[in-house]
C-alpha cells in the first residue's frame, strides 16, 4: 500500500485552478522533490496534505486512510512539515519550541518533554543551542530547529516548503544535509526545493508542476539527461545553470 496517494486532486481559488487533476502515490521511505515555476501551486499541493488549505475534488489517502476522514490534529501529528521562513514562536527558546506541541498535542509531561526536545534538537545538531531564542539563532539553526520540531512528533511523512530559500547560500549545505540523514534513515520526503544536487542525491522522485498539473515525473538522473517534456529540459537547465 502507498503511504501518500493524490487520486485526481483539484483545488481552485475562486475561479482560478491551482491544481488540476494531480496524481501520483509514494511508498513509505520515498523522497520525492518537487519543482515548478512560481505559482505552479507547489505550496498548495504540500499545505492540502495536512489540510492547511482543503482540496475542492479528488482525494488524499494517508496510508490508507482517506485525509478527510482523519481528525485534523491526528493527521498534522502523523504529518511534519517545515516551512521557508521557519515559523518559529519569537518568544520561546530552541527547545521551548519543541516542547509547546508535546506538551499541549500530545500531553507530555514537562520533564519527558523537554528530554525528548533535547534529543531531537541533538539530532539536527544543536545541543549547544537549546537555550537560545530564535533572534539569536542563525537562519540555518531556526531551520533546524524547524526540522525538530517536525520530527519529534514522530511523523509518518515530511513536507518540506522550500526549506532553504531564504537562507544565505553559506547556510543552506547544513540544513541539507540533515535532510539527506532523513532521506538516508528511512523517512518518507515530500519536498518542494530547487537544490538540483539535493534531488540529484537523495531524491528518488522527481516532479514538475506547472500550472497546477504534473507535467512530468521520475527518476532524477532520467528528467536531467533525457527529459521527455521540452518545459522540463528548459526549467531543469535553467536551475542547473544556477546552481553553476
Ligand atoms: N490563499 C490563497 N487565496 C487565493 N489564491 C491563492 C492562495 N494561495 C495561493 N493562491 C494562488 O494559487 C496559485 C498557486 O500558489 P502557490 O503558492 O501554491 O504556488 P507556488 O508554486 O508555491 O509558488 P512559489 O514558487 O512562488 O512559492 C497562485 O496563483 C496563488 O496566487
Ligand atoms: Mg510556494
Amino acid at each position: 500500500m502507498s503511504l501518500l496517494e493524490f487520486e485526481h486532486v483539484e483545488k481552485s481559488y475562486e475561479e482560478e485552478d491551482v491544481l488540476h487533476d494531480v496524481s501520483f502515490a509514494m511508498d513509505r521511505g520515498d523522497v520525492e522533490v518537487i519543482v515548478g515555476p512560481s505559482g505552479a501551486g507547489k505550496s498548495t499541493l504540500l499545505r492540502c496534505v495536512n489540510r492547511l488549505t482543503e482540496i475542492d475534488g479528488g482525494r488524499i489517502v494517508l496510508d490508507g486512510d482517506p485525509i478527510h476522514d482523519l481528525d485534523v490534529n491526528d493527521l498534522r501529528r502523523r504529518v511534519g512539515m517545515v516551512f521557508q521562513d521557519f515559523n518559529l514562536f519569537a518568544h520561546r527558546t530552541a527547545r521551548g519550541n519543541i516542547t509547546l506541541g508535546l506538551e499541549e498535542v500530545l500531553e507530555l509531561d514537562h520533564e519527558t518533554a523537554v528530554e525528548r526536545a533535547d534529543a531531537y534538537l541533538g539530532q539536527v545538531g544543536l545541543s549547544d543551542q537549546v537555550d537560545s531564542y530564535p533572534a539569536e539563532l542563525s537562519g540555518g539553526q531556526k531551520q533546524r530547529v524547524g526540522i525538530a520540531r517536525a520530527l519529534v512528533m514522530e511523523p509518518e511523512l515530511m513536507l518540506f516548503d522550500e526549506p532553504t530559500s531564504a537562507l544565505d547560500p553559506e547556510l543552506v549545505g547544513e540544513v541539507l544535509d540533515v535532510m539527506a540523514d532523513l532521506a538516508a534513515e528511512g523517512m518518507t520526503m515530500l519536498s518542494v526545493t530547487h537544490e538540483m544536487g539535493f534531488a540529484r542525491s537523495a531524491a528518488d522522485t522527481l516532479t514538475v508542476l506547472e500550472d497546477g498539473q504534473i507535467v512530468e515525473c521520475g527518476r532524477p538522473e532520467h528528467l536531467f539527461e533525457t527529459p521527455e517534456n521540452d518545459r522540463t529540459a528548459e526549467f531543469l537547465g535553467r536551475l542547473t545553470d544556477l546552481e553553476q
